[in-house]
């Protein structure tokens, strides 16, 4: 049906999904609001050697661009732009061109009220705009991404045939990671858990390489060796972000990297020495898929302590500036030596312990969607959640997908993650690696952060006698809160409900 596509938008991952439109054989036009983008694509095309099926050309006026897609009946549009007021100024000067039955998948991680937002802005002029996460990076974006549409179903579904050819292929069934996933800015929020899982996972990963590089004395290349091991086989089998670990500690400075990569180092250093232990949103641009996923799971009570805690060590990491004054004041140097006597056994209790870390993730992530797709009505099949998330994007572990996907499949109503029986299981069965591995990073002062917040999760989501209690008549001794009472009929009626019950704790 579609024989051409306009990519707004010749970024990283705009210039990529050209490429692989064109590969697909359609006709590509691009259009960046920077002319320089464009020539910068249009040149790589010229001393690269790759031949496309399609056409691709570049242009740097938006009525000539818009113009060139004329050819079709109805006209399908990709944005790669930044989210919020970027992508507002893109849409606001493309509007007036805009005609019934157009289609724009807008694939930037977008807030996704402003996704719900544009819809509603476009719909009376009979345009979709779809919301769509589109997950891995450039490299997949090349190749294949994973990809969650939300919108209009039936304009997904004229698209899907399109995107399911360019999405990634799960390696095991051959099918594409790309499905409906709901209406209105279900898309985008889904990919907004993602990336909320994504930090989870980062920091646990970055952790653990903490505690074997400082704690344990391990080399990069022994680091990256126990990555690959743990990526092999059993719990954590093809989990991406390890597999690409293992390449980060062995990678050194022998070989010129692609794009914008660094110059050769004679003495072939490892790269991961060059860098800093900065990570910042952006520059000047502090919101992003991370927030708004905390933020998310905070108003619709859904406890993500991982989540949270690993976006606040981003946080304080990108203030490098303040640490590196507040660092005299508090005396505290890092992470110590760990003196193990069994170093072998330990690596294999980390092993457990990020695992219990990274499902905590995607309890989190995946309870997030749940409730959202409860609350808004929006009927998300986390299941295929699952499914999509098979390759492509950065979350892809081949092991808890084959754990998870086949109850969620079955158990479309479920809300918490952890009474699924494998997960609980496996919660339950790494608890005391994770205790292990906290209290000696406690004791030498390494820096765990999504390791103990998942620890304490785990603690006080399968607890029923929480220090709440005293909370609890602390908050009606001073302000009237009203409890439960324990044994009550209604002891626990739901969410966010008060108690009925007001003790006056000062006698008048
Ligand atoms: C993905 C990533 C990607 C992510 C960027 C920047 O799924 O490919 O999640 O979309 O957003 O790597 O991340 P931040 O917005 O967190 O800086």
């Amino acid at each position: 049906q579609w024989k051409s596509i306009g990519v707004v938008g010749a970024g990283s991952m705009g210039s990529m999904m050209t490429f692989a439109f064109a590969e697909l054989g359609l006709d590509v036009s691009v259009w960046d609001v920077d002319g320089r983008n464009v020539d910068k694509v249009m040149n790589l095309i010229k001393t690269s050697k790759e031949q496309f099926k399609g056409t691709i050309t570049g242009y740097k006026t938006i009525d000539e661009f818009v113009r060139s897609l004329d050819g079709g009946r109805r006209r399908l549009f990709m944005f790669s732009i930044t989210h919020g007021k970027p992508a507002d100024e893109v849409l606001g000067r493309i509007k007036k061109d805009l005609k019934k039955g157009d289609v724009i998948l807008d694939g930037g991680n977008e807030y996704y009220r402003r996704t719900e937002r544009r819809q509603e802005e476009l719909r009376p002029l009979g345009v979709n705009w779809i919301g769509m996460g589109v997950s891995g990076g450039y490299q997949s974006a090349r190749r294949g991404p994973s990809l969650s549409p939300g919108g209009d179903r039936q304009a997904i579904e004229q698209v899907l045939p399109l995107l399911e050819l360019y999405a990634a292929k799960d390696k095991k069934s051959g099918k594409p990671c790309v499905t409906y996933i709901g209406p209105g800015g279900a898309g985008h929020y889904v990919k907004m858990c993602h990336n909320g899982i994504e930090g989870g996972m980062l920091s646990a990963i970055c952790e653990a390489w903490v505690i074997m590089h400082q704690g344990l004395g391990m080399g990069y290349d022994e680091i990256g060796d126990a990555f690959t091991q743990w990526s092999k086989s059993g719990e954590l089998r093809n989990t991406f972000l390890l597999d690409i670990g293992a390449d980060i500690c062995h990678r050194r400075k022998t070989a010129r990297g692609v794009g914008r990569g660094e110059g050769v180092d004679p003495a072939g250093g490892y790269v991961l020495d060059d860098v800093l232990d900065k990570v910042v949103q952006d520059d000047d641009d502090t919101e992003g898929t991370p927030l708004w996923a905390i933020m998310e799971t905070a108003s619709r009570h859904v406890s993500a302590p991982t989540l949270a805690a690993a976006h606040y060590l981003r946080i304080a990491s990108g203030n490098r500036n303040q640490r590196l004054r507040v660092t005299k004041k508090l005396d505290i140097h890092g992470c110590r030596p760990f003196q193990m006597r069994d170093k072998k056994t330990f690596i294999e209790t980390l092993r457990r312990a990020v695992y219990a870390a990274i499902l905590a993730s995607y309890c989190q992530g995946l309870e997030l969607i749940a409730r959202a797709s409860k609350q808004e009505k929006w009927d998300v099949d986390l299941g295929k959640c699952i499914q999509i998330w098979r390759a492509g994007c950065i979350i892809q572990s081949e092991a808890i997908a084959d754990m998870l996907q086949p109850v969620l499949l079955q158990d479309v109503q479920i809300m918490n993650i952890k009474l699924i029986d494998e997960v609980s299981r496996d919660l339950h069965g790494s608890y005391e690696a994770l205790k292990e591995v906290v209290l000696k990073c406690t004791e030498m002062d390494a820096c765990v952060p999504a390791l103990s917040a998942s620890l304490e999760y785990i603690k006080y989501e399968g607890s029923t006698s929480l220090p709440t209690q005293f909370m609890e008549a602390e908050m009606d001794y001073f302000g009237a809160h009203a409890y439960w009472k324990a044994g009550q009929p209604g002891e626990d009626p739901g969410l966010v409900k008060k108690g009925p019950h007001h003790y006056e704790w000062k006698p008048a």
